[in-house]
C-alpha cells in the first residue's frame, strides 16, 4: 500500500517528502481527536472549539492541496489519509486509538471531503461519531450517522463503510513497520494495565498475552528494529513506556542467554509487570520534582511488594504468574544482598530478577525524569553498570547486555575526533569492534548540518587512506537539536 510502508534494510530515515506527508497525517488525526474532546466539553461557539476547528480545517487544506483529495481511511488498526499510512508514535497514540475507536464503533471506514467543511459541519460530524451506539445493530450504524448528518443539512463529508479486506494490509508491511505496530500496541495495553490497576480494576489477560506474543515473535524475527524503538522515551508517561522498554530488552537479552520461547513469554510478562506496584502509589509522589522525603521514598519502595499483590489480583485463571511476582518483589535487590525490600533470610536472586535488574537499571538510567534534567548517555550508564560493583548487578548478565546493544547503543549521539557529530544507527556484530558502531553523520566538521543520508561504519577504514574516525565522547542529543528517533525508528 503506497510508498509509506517502504524502508527496506537501509537504517536511514525515509525521504523528506514521506516524512512530511506522515507528519501532516498525524497532525490531522491529533486535531480531530482534540476537536472531538473540545466539542464534548464546550459549546460550539466557544473560542477553544473554534480555534481547534480552524486548525483542523487548515491541516486538511494542506493535505488536499498536496494530494488534490482528502480521504481518511481506517483499515484494521491502521489509519491512512489518501495513500499515506499514519505512523503511531508516543506523541499521537492516544489520538490514533481514539479516532480508530470512533470510526470502528460507527462502522465508518472512510471519511472523504466533498467540500470544505464549515465549523458547524465538523461539530455535527464529531457529535455523530461520539454519540452512544446504544442498541443500533452493527450493520446500521454507518447509515445512522449518515442520516443524522443529512438531517442536519451537512453535505461536505462522504462516509464509506469499513472495507474489511483492507485489514489484510498488515501482512504487507516490512519488519520495521511491524516492530513499530507491535511496540505501540504494547504501549497501549500496558497503559490500560496501569490505569486499571490504579483504579482497582483488571485488564483482559488475553490482551496481555497477545501483545507479549507479539513482542517475543518480533524479537525472534527482527531484533534490531524493535530494540531501536526502545530509544523512544516519553516524559509524562514514564512508567508504562519504561515497562515496555524493559520488557523488549529483557526478552532480547533472555534470547541471548539461551531461553526457550515459553520462557521468553514468561520473562516478558515478568518484565512488563515489574513496576506494576507503582500503580498503587500516589502520583504526587511518583511525579514529584525534586528530592523525595524519607517517608516518600519509603512509599516508592513499597512498589515491590505492592506489585506482588497487584499480580495476585489479576485474572490469570489457573495460571499463577509466580515468576512475575518474584521479579516484582526482587528487582531492586542486589546480588550482594543489599537493596530493597529487606528480608530476614537472604536468598539468591532468580535469573529473571537478575535480567530485569540489569535492563531496568539501563532504561531508568538513560531516561529523563522529573527529578533529573539531563539523562546520562547510554554509554556512560553501561560503563557504570559494568565497572561499579556497588550496583550489585550480575556481571555475566551485564556483559551479555553490553554485547547485545553495544557500548554505544542505537541512538547514542557521539562526537568524533574529526569534530563531526553522528548518531549510532548500527551496532557492530563483532564484539571486538564494540567501540566502532555505524553512524549517520548529522553535523559536519565545520559545524554545518548534514542533510543527506551519510552513513559511516567506523569499523571499516576509509578508502582514501585517511585514519579511521574515532569517537571521543557522547553528547546530549538536545544540545544539537537532534531527535534521536528520527534515525533509529
Ligand atoms: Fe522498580
Ligand atoms: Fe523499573
Amino acid at each position: 500500500m503506497s510508498a509509506a510502508a517502504g524502508g527496506g534494510r537501509n537504517p536511514s530515515p525515509a525521504p523528506e517528502a514521506n516524512r512530511l506527508a506522515r507528519k501532516r497525517v498525524s497532525e490531522v488525526v491529533q486535531l480531530l481527536h482534540g476537536a472531538a474532546r473540545a466539542v464534548r466539553l464546550y459549546p460550539a461557539e466557544n473560542s477553544a472549539v473554534r480555534k481547534v476547528l480552524t486548525e483542523l480545517g487548515a491541516a486538511c487544506d494542506r493535505i488536499e492541496e498536496a494530494d488534490r483529495q482528502f480521504e481518511l481511511k481506517r483499515a484494521g488498526n491502521d489509519l491512512f489519509i489518501n495513500d499515506t499510512r499514519l505512523r503511531p508514535g508516543l506523541d499521537n497514540l492516544t489520538a490514533v486509538n481514539a479516532v480508530i475507536a470512533m470510526m470502528r464503533n460507527h462502522g465508518v471506514g472512510t471519511i472523504a471531503l466533498r467540500a470544505r467543511p464549515t465549523h458547524r459541519d465538523w461539530v455535527e460530524l464529531l457529535g455523530a461519531l461520539r454519540q452512544a451506539v446504544g442498541n443500533v445493530p452493527e450493520d446500521d450504524r454507518l447509515a445512522s450517522v449518515a442520516t443524522r448528518l443529512d438531517e442536519a443539512g451537512v453535505q461536505s463529508f462522504a462516509l464509506g463503510p469499513t472495507n474489511e479486506g483492507l485489514d489484510e494490509v498488515e501482512t504487507e508491511v516490512d519488519g520495521k513497520e511491524r516492530s513499530r505496530q507491535t511496540y505501540m500496541r504494547t504501549v497501549t495495553v500496558t497503559r490500560d494495565i496501569f490505569r486499571s490497576a490504579r483504579a482497582g480494576g483488571t485488564v483482559g489477560v488475553r490482551r496481555v498475552r497477545r501483545v507479549l506474543r507479539g513482542v517475543v515473535d518480533q524479537v525472534l524475527k527482527d531484533e534490531v528494529s524493535i530494540i531501536g524503538l526502545t530509544t523512544l522515551r516519553d516524559f509524562d508517561e514514564y512508567t508504562f513506556v519504561h515497562s515496555v522498554n524493559v520488557c523488549i530488552l529483557s526478552v532480547a537479552l533472555g534470547r541471548r542467554l539461551g531461553l526457550s520461547k515459553p520462557q521468553l513469554l514468561e520473562l516478558g510478562l515478568a518484565a512488563l509487570m515489574h513496576d506494576v506496584g507503582k500503580a498503587r502509589i500516589s502520583l504526587d509522589v511518583l511525579n514529584k520534582p525534586g528530592a523525595l522525603t524519607e517517608d516518600e521514598f519509603a512509599q516508592v519502595r513499597e512498589h515491590t511488594w505492592r506489585g506482588v499483590l497487584a499480580l495476585f489480583g489479576m485474572p490469570f485463571g489457573a495460571f499463577r504468574p509466580w515468576r512475575a511476582m518474584v521479579v516484582a518483589f526482587e528487582h531492586h535487590r542486589r546480588t550482594d544482598g543489599a537493596g530493597y525490600p529487606r528480608t530476614r533470610r537472604s536468598r539468591a536472586l532468580s535469573l529473571f530478577s537478575r535480567i530485569v535488574a540489569v535492563v531496568d537499571g539501563f532504561d531508568a538510567g538513560t531516561s529523563k525524569r522529573v527529578y533529573k534534567d539531563i539523562p546520562w548517555s547510554p554509554s556512560d550508564v553501561l560503563r557504570d553498570m559494568r565497572d561499579c560493583a556497588r550496583h550489585g548487578l550480575d556481571p555475566v548478565i551485564v556483559k551479555a547486555f553490553i554485547g547485545m546493544i553495544g557500548i554505544y547503543p542505537l541512538g547514542t549521539v557521539v562526537v568524533l575526533d574529526t569534530g563531526e557529530v553522528g548518531v549510532v544507527v548500527g551496532v557492530p556484530t563483532d564484539p571486538s569492534d564494540a567501540e566502532r558502531p555505524v553512524l549517520r553523520l548529522v553535523v559536519a566538521a565545520d559545524g554545518s548540518r548534514i542533510t543527506d543520508e551519510t552513513t559511516v561504519d567506523l569499523a571499516v577504514p576509509p578508502a582514501d587512506g585517511r585514519p579511521p574516525r574515532t569517537i571521543i565522547r557522547t553528547e546530549d542529543p538536545e544540545r544539537y537539536g537532534i531527535v534521536v528517533t528520527d534515525y533509529t525508528t
